[in-house]
């Protein structure tokens, strides 16, 4: 097996220049995801979302994108959750996406900010029911004994009511609005093409290429 020192590969697919990006940053990333999307990519649409409670440990996993839009990117989770939990302490946060196949990768930072109830319980109905079962089941992130004391509660609330499931209170979306993006286009030799969107003064974005 090759070893970790040795695993590399080149990255020749695209290249980006300034003039090819789009001015406004929602539509860059809508011609990026749309691309992913197009190219049936496997989970063309899960971000890694980096938070950090009080303490300023950073943390870091896996959701999917369920809205986006001229201002915003929306993702669903319990507020009960280590993440909710470190957003209510902090409400700032990083997205990041990558798709390996375009060699490209995006990083979004930006504010917090919790979807409404009627929002939350709009997309939440709108899951297959044992998604709505699960959820509904689950205290995200904290401890249980065991498989089977999971399995006890979603059968007891199918057992209550096979047909529906109410959203629990602490289940919801949060909406994050960007104040920076970064686009990464993989290069050959590691000479990758990298630029920021940032906004000035005036609320304008304001594109600089960065070094790889
Ligand atoms: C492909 C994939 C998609 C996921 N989508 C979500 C999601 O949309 N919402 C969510 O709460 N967790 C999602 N998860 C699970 C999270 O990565 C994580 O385990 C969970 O949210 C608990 O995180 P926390 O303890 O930091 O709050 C997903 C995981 C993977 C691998």
């Amino acid at each position: 097996m090759t070893t970790l020192a040795d695993t590399r590969r080149e990255y020749e697919h695209d290249s980006l220049s300034k003039n090819q990006l789009n001015e406004n940053p929602f539509t860059q990333m809508q011609q990026w995801l749309e691309q992913a999307q197009k190219a049936n990519l496997k989970d063309a649409t899960v971000m890694t979302l980096a938070t950090a409670g009080k303490d300023g440990m950073p943390d870091a996993r896996i959701v999917m994108l369920k809205q986006f839009d001229e201002s915003s990117f929306c993702w669903y989770n319990s507020y009960a959750s280590r993440k909710g939990q470190q957003i209510s302490e902090n409400p700032q946060a990083c997205l990041l996406f990558y798709w390996r196949e375009f060699e490209q990768q995006v990083r979004i930072q930006g504010k917090v900010e919790k979807l409404s109830a009627e929002e939350a319980d709009e997309y939440f109905h709108s899951r297959p029911l044992g998604s709505q079962f699960s959820a509904a089941a689950s205290q995200q992130s904290h401890p249980i004994s065991s498989r089977k004391a999971l399995q006890d509660r979603v059968d007891q609330l199918i057992q209550d009511n096979p047909d529906a499931v109410s959203k629990p209170d602490d289940w919801g979306g949060y909406r994050l609005t960007p104040v920076t993006f970064e686009f990464w286009q993989g290069r050959a030799s590691r000479l990758h093409d990298r630029f920021t969107y940032t906004l000035d003064e005036a609320g304008k974005w304001v594109i600089t290429r960065l070094q790889p």
